[in-house]
């Protein structure tokens, strides 16, 4: 029995990890490895008020005033004031972060964010090094289960007390635990345009889905305006620090496209530039990033420089092609301000959870200070709980475990699914595709998961949440932050306030 399972390695639960005793026992899951994590990918940086002249405060309005009202004031205020806090601790204990002779932090600039905030390291290796450190500290005391996918939590009595997991040779056993934390990340891999891991196929909120939790906002999901574009393929982030660092967007004639539309233009908050960058491509083609004015590229961001050079692209010569892809999810499994779900013994942590932080529209560089201060915040009220009562898991529920051969198989071909994702989930939403994609896709009630193959498990588990997206989508008349309905093109009074939650027994508003 493990005192708590963490499934999924990414920064939030390798921080949880850190932040609990090292008396406790703590199972790691992770669907690959730890280096496969999105988090890894993370270019920009972290969010934190390290200038002197800066505040709490003054990230907390600009926060607020990114996510179209949809945050929650209090959370957010938690968020930049823990967050500091947090940060601070990091870099006193050795994160290694990028500094000036004098050993201060050398701040980023980002979209939205009204001065430089953007704690780095390596350049634009921050995801990298946080998670390199984090592995580091935590290596000791986990025990990591890599290449395990958590197929179903077990419940018994309407708690949660672990999860079934298969391992790569398809072998599953149960890991029971007191406390159970989701920290799986996004779902970006749910579209075929994106800038995530193949591994953020959103399983969390299916299985928090199937357990009974409700989600909520599943139909904010953020999408990142510049991704390298080659032949109409995603190939790597092209941060929104080298926009920080002065690179503009221009179209086909290499005129500016921001000019007009916003007073911060390229670092306006980042669902208008993504849905300006869209537009321009439907209408009239091809968009660029132009770069060139960006003194010592390859030192200030090595790893896109590293990633370009591969394409045959020089920064410091040619433009740059980019294109909207899905980044990062608002919405997620509904969580009170340290992470319990509405599901006793279940957690969340990071982009799985609906933190309250980031409403419709997150602010740059706020997702990794997120899973850095609610994973923290959990760790405390766990170890207050300090509940360690010899709970006792109900095998017998789980006896045929091992069943798992007889798959069904009339599964979608999951590459379609992906582009349809694109096309009707995407940054320009209407009824009628909305409507098409929940028919073609139907949530799909389904009695014993575990007489199913793995694969077929896994497939269940992403069809869940894409049509969960989509109905969330499709319930939302209205356009808000990163959610834009061509057919409601406006924020709407009476939406404001409103939460769109879903469940096994319904919707709710
Ligand atoms: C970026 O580097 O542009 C991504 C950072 C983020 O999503 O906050």
């Amino acid at each position: 029995m493990f005192d708590v399972c963490i499934i999924g390695g990414g920064a939030a639960g390798l921080m949880l990890a850190h932040s609990l005793p090292s008396t406790y026992k703590i199972a790691v899951l992770t669907k690959n490895t730890p280096e496969i994590a999105n988090s890894y990918l993370a270019q920009g940086g972290i969010a934190a008020s390290l200038d002197k002249t800066d505040s709490p405060e003054a990230h907390a309005w600009d926060t607020l005033l990114a996510t179209a009202d949809h945050s929650d004031p209090e959370r957010v205020e938690m968020l930049t004031k823990d967050g500091q806090t947090a940060i601070k601790k990091l870099m006193a204990e050795g994160l290694p972060y990028d500094q000036d002779e004098s050993g201060q932090p050398i701040l980023g600039m980002e979209g939205a964010h009204s001065t430089r905030r953007i704690l780095h390291s390596g350049g634009d290796q921050t995801g990298k090094n946080l998670m390199d450190y984090l592995m580091k500290k935590t290596e000791k005391k986990i025990h990591l289960l890599p290449e395990h996918q958590a197929l179903e939590l077990i419940m018994d009595n309407g708690k949660c007390c672990g999860a079934v997991a298969s391992n790569r040779n398809g072998h599953r056993q149960i890991i029971p635990a007191r406390y159970t934390v989701l920290a799986t990340g996004g779902i970006g891999a749910l579209y075929s345009h994106t800038s995530n891991s193949p591994v953020a196929g959103g399983e969390g909120l299916s299985l928090a889905y199937h357990a009974g939790a409700v989600l909520e906002d599943l139909e904010f999901v953020q999408f990142h305006p510049t991704i390298l574009t080659i032949d109409g393929k995603s190939e790597g982030l092209i941060s929104e620090a080298v926009r920080g660092e002065g690179a503009f967007l221009v179209n086909k004639d290499g005129h500016s496209i921001m000019d007009d539309i916003h007073p911060m233009k390229e670092l306006a908050p980042r669902d208008i530039v993504a849905r300006t960058i869209e537009w321009h491509w439907q209408k009239h083609g091809p968009v660029f990033l132009d770069a060139r004015g960006i003194t010592c590229f390859k030192s200030k961001f090595p790893a896109i420089w590293g990633n370009l050079r591969t394409h045959g692209i020089d920064p410091t010569r040619d433009l740059l092609p980019v294109r909207p892809g899905a980044h990062f999810h608002m919405g997620g499994v509904k969580t009170d301000d340290k992470g319990a779900t509405t599901i006793s013994g279940l957690y969340a942590i990071g982009e799985v959870a609906s933190s309250g932080v980031h409403g419709a529209n997150r602010l740059a560089s706020n997702s990794l200070l997120e899973a850095i201060v609610f994973a923290k915040r959990l760790a405390d009220d766990l170890v207050e709980q300090n509940s360690l009562s010899a709970d006792r898991l109900p095998v017998q529920v789980y006896a045929s475990i091992e069943n798992g051969t007889s798959g069904l198989s009339d599964f979608p071909d999951m590459g379609l699914m992906r582009s349809k994702m694109t096309d009707a989930i995407g940054i320009l939403r209407d009824k009628k595709q909305l409507n098409a994609f929940i028919t073609d896709y139907p949530l799909r009630p389904i009695k014993h998961l575990m007489n199913m193959d793995d694969e077929d498990i896994s497939n269940h588990h992403q069809m869940t949440v894409c049509t969960l997206i989509a109905t969330a989508a499709y319930l939302r008349t209205e356009s808000r932050g990163a959610h834009f309905r061509t057919d409601f093109p406006s924020r709407m009074d009476e939406w404001q306030g409103k939460v769109i939650e879903l469940s096994k027994t319904g919707s709710a508003i």
